[in-house]
């Protein structure tokens, strides 16, 4: 071990579980400490540069250190960055939401994606007066305890020590099929919440069936459940509206983050207003307790709201999400000429602007989400650092997302850069 990143990694071993704030940041032997990001672009601490399909956990559409975000950011951190009371930016910041989210008549800001789905969940419950919450396999809601059984396909628990199992038992998980969610809803008077990655299961490597959205908006409605749509990555990046906008389902509630809060910490549960209203403090007797208690230091800090409020507006019209969904198009299309030309059984496929590998076969089509997440372990390594190596950066190993940043020369220099670590990979007998 030698280089900075070494030493990095020395320092933060010894002082961070594994050397990494995040489980999906590690690596072994030791993971790269970055220093700088322009654009789709950025440097480690030995200087290497890599072409970034990460951006952020998806939260970068506009890039790393837009200059327009720069700069509102920096003003306001010169003005005011967070004294813990109501602001104008926030009253703008919740405006845009409330004009580009089909469900937006009431926004309250959080800390974080996973802190919004902890918000949305309780309102649902308080809604429905019911505890039970129905989720879809292998969805993604963060970390939290209530929503953690059925992140990973195919298991009925969750994954992780120390989530309660009488926490677990009140999440009850369902194949994202209509027929099988309104068999479940139909045997458990208990459940008042169904909770829906808009995207499929992280951030679409799963595909939702045609028409699901539409079908489980029916159900909902019929029965009286509270829907909500987690839209912390298809919120502003499937269109400006998200994917409710696009596809024109409107849920009860959304939890947003990551582009919403322009790539700045933070979130946000929007939704109607008699559900989001029972947050309001206005209405009960003593002015001071809502029916749903909530609170966070941080919620719409003016310095990310700052930021917030000028991504709205450099993205409330689409050119960029159009731009970000044809790179993803290029590099889908470029990762699939090199399956073929290395005769490699594998597909590149995704919505909007993402693309996801699967190594099990030419088609996805009707496999589940344990199926189509199988890729053994020892090729999502093996592909991870060949990909590094050449200073390319996947986001979740066999993902990508991309933004505005992304130049088709960047897309083509990617694709070549791939198609060197296919290679690789078949020489070394990972991959045939
Ligand atoms: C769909 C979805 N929901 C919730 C979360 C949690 O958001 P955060 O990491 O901001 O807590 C994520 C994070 O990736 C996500 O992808």
């Amino acid at each position: 071990m030698s280089g900075q990143n070494a030493e990095w990694a020395a320092r933060a071993r010894a002082v961070m579980p594994g050397g990494v704030s995040h489980e999906l940041r590690y690596r072994a032997p030791y993971p790269a400490y970055f220093t700088r990001a322009e654009g789709a672009e950025k440097w480690d601490a030995d200087g290497k540069r890599y072409i970034d399909f990460k951006l952020g956990a998806a939260s970068q559409l506009l890039g790393h250190a837009h200059p327009e975000i720069v700069e509102a950011v920096s003003r306001q951190m010169g003005t005011m960055p967070y004294t813990g009371d109501c602001h104008p930016l926030e009253v703008e910041w919740a405006e845009w939401l409330c004009q580009l989210f089909p469900s937006a008549e009431r926004v309250r800001f959080t800390g974080s994606g996973t802190e919004s789905t902890m918000l949305a969940l309780r309102l649902g419950r308080a809604f429905s007066g019911r505890d039970r919450v129905l989720r879809i396999d292998g969805h993604f809601h963060g970390w939290h305890d209530m929503l953690l059984k059925g992140a990973k396909p195919g298991a009925n628990t969750a994954p992780s020590l120390g989530v309660p199992q009488a926490v677990s038992d009140l999440t009850v998980i369902a194949p994202p099929d209509l027929a099988s969610i309104a068999d479940i809803l139909d045997r458990d008077p208990q459940i008042g919440t169904i909770f829906v990655e808009a995207s499929g299961a992280n951030y679409g490597s799963v595909p939702l069936p045609e028409g699901f959205l539409t079908g489980v908006r029916e159900i909902a409605s019929d029965s009286g459940h509270v829907l909500i749509f987690d839209e912390v990555i298809t919120g502003l990046r499937w269109s400006p509206g998200g994917r409710q906008a696009r596809d024109g389902v409107t849920p009860d509630l959304t939890t947003l983050a990551k582009v919403v809060t322009g790539g700045l910490p933070g979130g946000a549960v929007v939704g109607k207003a008699e559900i989001m209203e029972l947050l309001s403090p206005a209405e009960t007797r003593d002015g001071l307790s809502p029916p749903v208690s909530h609170k966070g230091t941080f919620n719409a800090a003016p310095m990310v709201a700052a930021g917030a409020v000028k991504a709205m507006e450099l993205l409330s019209t689409g050119a960029v999400q159009s731009h970000a969904d044809a790179m993803a198009a290029r590099l889908r299309e470029g990762f699939n000429a090199s399956f073929e030309r290395h005769g490699v059984a594998a597909l590149a496929y995704g919505d909007s602007s993402t693309c996801h590998l699967y190594f099990g076969g030419p088609s996805i089509g009707g496999l589940d989400a344990a199926a189509i997440r199988r890729t053994p372990p020892a090729l999502v390594k093996a592909l991870r650092d060949a990909l590094l190596e050449r200073g390319v950066d996947f986001m979740s190993f066999t993902s990508c997302v991309t933004g505005l940043p992304h130049t088709p020369d960047l897309i083509d220099e990617a694709i070549s850069l791939f198609d060197d670590a296919i290679s690789t990979l078949i020489r070394d007998g990972v991959l045939s």
